[in-house]
């Protein structure tokens, strides 16, 4: 199978990467930074904008705030965490962007692509490293991923779209047409949505959009797909994340598979999927942010960097609800997100 080879390859190439960590970096890394801060005696301070609290944006923060804590940034005796969280309004992500430009913190985190858009655009004198986004140049966040130029930089979570749709067609013997459900405001989603068409032509299958612009609409345009569409996929939409238990409790009654952009998405009800681990996302930023907290490089200089380890997971909840028996290729090479839901895996 592809995807357990490719989850067999990456696996190693993931326990590599950490094991050269273990050994390269963590523990001088560590020192240094105590050494750092006690010689200037500095508290830093770290703002954070999160767009909205879903499980793979909390993994991600949770991921960043670990590398720093592994390198001898300690939450309440060298760094202070100032959080800011947009709860998914676009007009917050202002606010919390002129909040944070005047307290002025030491370094910015920003948290999905709406939320990265309005720090970048009024902060451009203060380090800003991003994460969770699709894409930062299509986003317009830098110049160009390979060489962002400006104030920003960190990682994408640039989406398997084609491999879960793969997993789609898999799951869905009889699909036909799939449904792609997301908002019309994201333009992390739109980018998605032409990767995931472009998918569908390679694999001959038909597809329809499905767009909400806010919660209020997600459920009914979640009962518009019934009777159209055989399947659903839904990128890593931050309006579709947060509001997952409203998809899923129409696909569920209407027997409707989703394959969703996130783990965290099947955790919350999705069928399953094949994605990308956003704590280990997270880390990998706090590690560029440590280099740029210690002077050793500069946000501009520094390419945009992806994770290209996949895990395969599933809801055998909410397959069961459908009255689904979930193929072997998904449940042998995958992991059932609710045994899991408590860990970090997101
Ligand atoms: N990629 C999204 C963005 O650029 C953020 C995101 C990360 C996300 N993981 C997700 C959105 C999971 C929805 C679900 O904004």
């Amino acid at each position: 199978m592809k995807i357990k080879n490719k989850i067999a390859a990456t696996a190693l190439a993931a326990v590599m990467a950490m094991s050269v960590t273990a050994c390269g970096n963590a523990g001088s890394a560590s020192s240094a930074a105590a050494e750092n801060s006690a010689a200037s005696g500095k508290t830093i301070t770290v703002g954070v904008a999160q767009l909205v609290t879903h499980p793979s944006l909390d993994a991600s923060l949770k991921g960043f705030q670990q590398a720093l804590t592994d390198a001898g940034y300690v939450e309440g005796q060298n760094v202070i965490y100032d959080v800011q969280n947009a709860q998914g309004e676009q007009a917050n992500c202002v606010t919390i962007a002129n909040t944070l430009a005047n307290k002025k913190p030491d370094l910015i985190l920003a948290i999905g692509t709406p939320a990265a858009q309005a720090v970048a655009k009024v902060i451009t004198d203060t380090p800003i490293l991003i994460t969770a986004i699709t894409d930062p140049a299509d986003a317009k966040l830098v110049a160009s991923n390979e060489k962002p130029g400006g104030n920003v930089s960190g990682t994408s979570d640039k989406t398997p779209v084609k491999e879960q749709l793969e997993m789609l067609k898999t799951l869905v013997p009889e699909l036909e047409t799939v449904g792609f459900l997301y908002s019309s405001s994201e333009t992390n989603s739109k980018l998605q949505i032409e990767w995931a068409k472009a998918a569908c032509d390679e694999l001959g299958l038909k597809y329809k959009d499905f767009t909400a612009s806010n919660s209020n609409e997600v459920q009914q345009v979640t009962q518009s797909m019934v009777g159209k569409v055989q399947g659903v996929y839904i990128p890593t939409d931050n309006l579709m994340a947060s509001n997952m238990k409203n998809v899923t409790s129409v696909t569920s009654a209407n027997k409707l598979p989703v394959v969703p952009g996130a783990i965290g998405m099947v955790t919350d009800g999705g069928t399953c999927t094949v994605g990308l681990n956003y704590e280990k996302l997270g880390y990998q930023t706090g590690q560029m942010a440590i280099k740029v907290l210690k002077g050793e490089a500069k946000v501009g200089d520094m390419p945009i960097e992806y994770q290209d380890q996949l895990d395969v997971y599933y809801n055998s909840e909410a397959a069961a609800k459908m009255g689904m028996v979930l193929p072997d290729s998904i449940t042998k090479n995958g992991q059932d997100a609710l045994a899991s839901a408590a860990s970090s895996q997101k």
